[in-house]
């Protein structure tokens, strides 16, 4: 039979609150496949969390370091990797993704959205004012550009499971 997604890794992207990281996670566990969150390897490869990053370095320092991590990544065994809601956005890592891996956008209505990310303060770009706002300013932005992912899935209001298999069967 085919092997998933021709061999290559997967990648999840999608707004802040879509859900790549717990998808991610289940169908990682589903294709036998390791499963890979680029944030946690940018936190790791720096030794502090994404908002010290933020505030640190900035924003473009995050990107860079964002870059060689999901190109590293792309590089090795096929993984399932979730990416960070701007990752796709960036021409280069966008351009490497495109490239070398099956993309998904993990596509999710605004309110769904905002219930996920409701209270959390990890987030940088959402500390910076109202979190609809910040969101929907993003979605206008980032949509036409998540678009050009390889597949598009809705997020199903029956949850993760349902919208893992809506990945797989898509692969
Ligand atoms: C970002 C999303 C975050 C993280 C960083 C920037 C973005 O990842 O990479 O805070 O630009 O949308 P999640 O999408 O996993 O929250």
């Amino acid at each position: 039979s085919r092997p998933i997604a021709g061999g290559r890794p997967v990648v999840l992207v999608g707004l802040m609150g879509a859900g790549k990281t717990t998808v991610g996670r289940r169908l990682a566990a589903l294709l036998d496949r390791p499963f890979v969150d680029a944030d946690a390897e940018i936190e790791r490869a720096a030794g502090i969390g994404i908002a010290d990053i933020f505030e640190r370095y900035g924003e473009a320092e995050f990107r860079r370091g964002e870059r060689q991590v999901i190109r590293r990544l792309l590089a090795g065994p096929p993984v399932v990797l979730a990416t960070g809601g701007g990752a796709f956005m960036d021409d280069e890592t966008r351009r490497a993704i495109r490239q070398n891996a099956v993309s998904v956008w993990l596509r999710c209505p605004l309110n769904t959205l905002l219930r996920r990310v409701a209270g959390r303060t990890h987030r940088p770009l959402l500390n910076q004012g109202n979190p609809r706002d910040i969101l929907s300013a993003l979605m206008e932005r980032r949509h036409p550009v998540y678009a050009e992912a390889d597949v598009i899935v809705d997020c199903s209001e029956e949850g993760v499971e349902q919208t893992t298999r809506a990945v797989a069967g898509a692969l």
